[in-house]
């Protein structure tokens, strides 16, 4: 998610320095952005070359106005890169967080600066989904709430408040969606294909559960199900052990080419 959200804000004459922890991961991320550069100047998009000189690979966490951290979904991991990233960073500046779970208040009492710590979380495919989910924890203050808030709509995208309460609210309805439908696999009430062809048609989604796990990363929903489950305390939220299994077995989804579908 990290490139697609270095790519929207590259788009929007911003520069943006990419820097990631694995070797060969800024390339890749180069690449994707490149991909969909060239997809959405086909439609009339601008030159992916203009885009991409906005875009600076970076070696380590380098000062910036703003950081959007998009790292693995693990408190231990992010809660060190906020104190890296606060260490870093100019006093005045923003440390946001893609987080699709992970409490806000959790990242910003690491740091120096709670009332600028705020969650900007985005969905994927970035370029393509418009929607931003703007979480607000305790600490976060009104001028960063709305700094954050008018950034979003200068990237083109739409933002919605959340309080900052286990998976915000766009986990909280779309995990236990998922979850069920694993469910109903797991159970053999029907095969994956019918499963998503039900929800295509029938609800008119664009692509079923089943396959918006893949996209997501089984692994990466799991971790999310596992804040619910504890957050709210309620077995409800339990990821399906048929999850639990796929992963086990390197199943992750797209990105391990192989999930619930071969891709
Ligand atoms: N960059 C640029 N353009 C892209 C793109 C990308 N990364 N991905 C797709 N597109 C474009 C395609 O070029 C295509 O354009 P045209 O219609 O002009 O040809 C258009 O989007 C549709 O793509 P496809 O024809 O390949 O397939 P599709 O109609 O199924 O759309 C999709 C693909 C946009 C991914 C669509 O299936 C979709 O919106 N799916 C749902 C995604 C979703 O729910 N995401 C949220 C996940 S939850 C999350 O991210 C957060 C979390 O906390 C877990």
């Amino acid at each position: 998610m990290g490139a697609g959200i270095a790519q929207v804000v590259a788009a929007s004459g911003r520069r943006v320095s990419l820097h990631d922890s694995e070797a060969g991961a800024v390339e890749r991320a180069l690449e994707a952005m490149s991909r969909s550069l060239a997809k959405l100047a086909e439609k009339g998009g601008a030159d992916p070359e203009d885009v991409l000189a906005y875009v600076t690979p970076a070696d380590e966490v380098v000062p910036a106005d703003l950081m959007i951290e998009a790292v693995v979904e693990d408190l231990a991991v992010k809660q060190e890169l906020f104190r890296r990233a606060d260490r870093v960073f100019p006093p005045e500046a923003v440390l946001a967080s893609n987080t699709s779970s992970i409490p806000i208040a959790s990242l910003a009492a690491v740091t120096d600066r709670a009332d600028r710590v705020i969650g900007m979380h985005f969905f994927n495919p970035v370029p393509v989904l418009r929607l931003v989910e703007v979480i607000r924890a305790e600490q976060t203050s009104d001028d960063t709430t709305s700094a954050i808030l008018e950034l979003a709509r200068a990237l083109g995208k739409t933002p919605a408040e959340a309080r900052d309460f286990p998976g915000f609210v766009s986990n909280r309805i779309l995990m236990p969606f998922i979850n069920e439908a694993v469910y109903a696999l797991q159970d053999g009430i029907a095969e994956a294909e019918a499963i998503d062809t039900i929800a295509k048609l029938g609800f008119a989604h664009p692509i079923g559960p089943l396959a918006l796990a893949d996209l997501i990363g089984l692994d990466t929903c799991i971790a999310i199900m596992d804040v619910l489950h504890e957050g709210l305390d309620d077995p409800k939220y339990a990821p399906c052990p048929l999850l639990r299994e796929h992963v086990a077995a390197g199943r992750m989804g797209r990105k391990s080419g192989r999930g619930f579908y071969e891709y």
